[in-house]
């Protein structure tokens, strides 16, 4: 099968009140343990790579990769730019075969991003591909204990309907609460799911997006600090909470620290028990498959997509 767009995914997800699972790809390894776990678990995947993917492993090494995961697996699985900060980055990836692209243009004032958005979606809709755009800002690695804030950069309702009928965009990402990286609440982690509710009503049958929605699982932080340190006071995304926000409109659920922090816990502590080995085979395989573990874990018990081709 070739690749598709989010389109259906998100169709069949908004209404069995599920999610997908969108996770970010840098390597082979990585795409290979994501894409065993959704054929393990027979769901739909989105694969989406970020600008610093494309520079680390170059856009046509990726490309291909996800060509032959699909040939290998015959699974629905949606090729996705994460974080396009750029009309011309959007064009790149949709000449380069993305079958979804990101604009973000959530930095930027309202109509500044009503405009780069809709530059973004009247292209890639002559092409086929599919746009995703943000409106609220969610904090940064930084900026995650930054409660005072709270208000004025949770995505507001009322422009948010506004954005998506001046816009066009096929999903939008909103913040509620969530935060990238691995320190995403300082106390009790907390999401507004009122305002979730109230933009799910506000936009019947319109799939949002919730970015920075790790969980940061305490076994691999716990194995990262036994084995090198530096990561005390991690907290993600309780599990209930996501699973909850996958009942409203919420169809795609971005996960990338968690692939990190699988990765690197068991690399850690892969050389701290062997430390003689020097073939990347023998620490790379057991990552690839601690990464399948975690997502095919997630895709039944976070995304709800398990069985749902
Ligand atoms: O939300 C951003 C993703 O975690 C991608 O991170 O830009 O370091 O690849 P990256
Ligand atoms: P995490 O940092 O929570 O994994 O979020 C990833 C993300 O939102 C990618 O766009
Ligand atoms: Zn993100």
């Amino acid at each position: 099968m070739p690749l598709v767009t989010s389109t259906e995914m998100f169709k069949k997800a908004y209404e069995g009140h599920y999610a997908i699972g969108a996770f970010n790809v840098n390597n082979m390894e990585i795409i290979q343990g994501i894409v065993g776990a959704a054929k393990q678990e027979q769901s739909p995947v989105i694969l989406q790579v970020s600008a610093g993917a494309r520079k680390y492993a170059n856009h046509i090494y990726l490309v291909k990769l996800v060509e032959a995961a699909l040939l290998d697996t015959d699974l629905p699985i949606c090729l996705h730019l994460d974080h396009g900060e750029d009309f011309e980055i959007c064009k790149q990836c949709v000449d380069g075969g993305f079958t979804s692209v990101m604009i973000d243009g959530s930095k930027y004032p309202f109509e500044q991003n009503i405009e780069m958005t809709r530059r973004v979606v009247e292209y890639a809709h002559e092409h086929g591909v599919v746009v995703e755009a943000e409106l609220g800002k969610l904090a940064g690695v930084e900026d995650a204990v930054k409660v005072a804030a709270k208000d004025a950069t949770y995505t507001d309702p009322d422009q948010a309907v506004e954005f998506v009928e001046r816009t066009g965009c096929d999903s939008l990402a909103i913040a509620i609460g969530t935060s990238h990286g691995a320190y995403k609440f300082k106390g009790e982690p907390s999401l507004d799911f009122a305002r979730l509710e109230k933009i799910t009503n506000m936009l019947p049958g319109f799939p949002l997006v919730l970015h920075g929605a790790s969980t940061v699982i305490p076994s691999f932080v716990q194995k990262c600090n036994q084995y090198g340190g530096a990561l005390d006071g991690a907290q993600g995304v309780p599990e209930d909470m996501l699973l909850k926000a996958g009942t409203f409109g919420v169809c795609k659920i971005n996960v990338d620290t968690d692939l990190r922090l699988a990765m690197t816990a068991c690399i850690r502590e892969h050389f701290a028990t062997h430390p003689a080995d020097f073939d990347p085979r023998q620490y790379l395989k057991p990552a690839r498959q601690a990464i399948q573990d975690m997502v095919a874990h997630k895709i039944r018990n976070v995304m709800n997509s398990s069985n749902r081709l």
